[in-house]
């Protein structure tokens, strides 16, 4: 059965790549992962004051990430760092008691029109998600850095790189892999 991926995307934008890119990964891969688009668009601004009493869109998206095998951060670049409307969403996941995130295997990609295809984001986000009230499992090494992204998708959201879909098959692969040890630790 097909692993239940929800891909957090970290774009806000109608037209966003890594939106696209979530969309193709999703096509590619369905047999093995059963990827979900989740949004973080219309999430109140966090405060403490509501942690325990949070909006209805916010209780509604902590559970679906809760509800899943496995969790995909897609990650675009803003100012070297993860965009304000994914950390606002992060900030949730890690409050209110309920620690949605923890031991829950996952995995990374990103991409941006630079060229660095969102690297320093990325770094960002590793380091904020190994705080242990988040603290994901995390698919250690492949890391997937689309750069020139705008270059490697068509009109269609089709990938069109073959070196970028070589690559992530692989990382798929691995993270497949890397699921099936971590549940079989969880269980011994
Ligand atoms: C406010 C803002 C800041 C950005 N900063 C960076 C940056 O630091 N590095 C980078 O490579 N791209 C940067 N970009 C370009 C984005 O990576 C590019 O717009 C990308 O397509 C965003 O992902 P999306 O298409 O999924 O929304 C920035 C874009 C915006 C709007």
């Amino acid at each position: 059965m097909a692993i239940r991926v929800k891909a957090i995307i970290g774009s806000t934008s109608s037209t966003s790549h890594n939106l696209k890119l979530i969309q193709y990964m999703k096509n590619r891969y369905a047999d093995q992962l059963d990827i979900s688009p989740v949004f973080v668009n219309d999430l109140e601004m966090f405060s403490i004051d509501i942690e325990n009493t949070p909006p209805a869109n916010v209780r509604k998206f902590k559970d679906n990430i809760k509800d899943s095998d496995a969790v995909l951060f897609a990650v675009p670049e803003y100012n070297f760092s993860i965009p304000g409307a994914l950390k606002n969403a992060i900030d949730w996941l890690s409050r209110g008691g309920d620690y949605t995130l923890q031991n829950k295997p996952g995995f990374i990609v990103g991409s941006s029109i630079g060229v660095f295809g969102s690297i320093r984001a990325q770094m960002h986000l590793r380091e904020i998600l190994s705080n242990p009230a988040l603290a994901p499992t995390l698919l250690p090494g492949n890391e997937v850095y689309i750069g020139s992204v705008h270059e490697k998708i068509n009109e269609a959201g089709e990938l069109i790189d073959q070196a970028t879909i070589d690559f992530l098959d692989s990382v798929v692969k691995n993270f497949i892999a890397f699921y099936d040890n971590t549940r079989n630790t969880v269980k011994a």
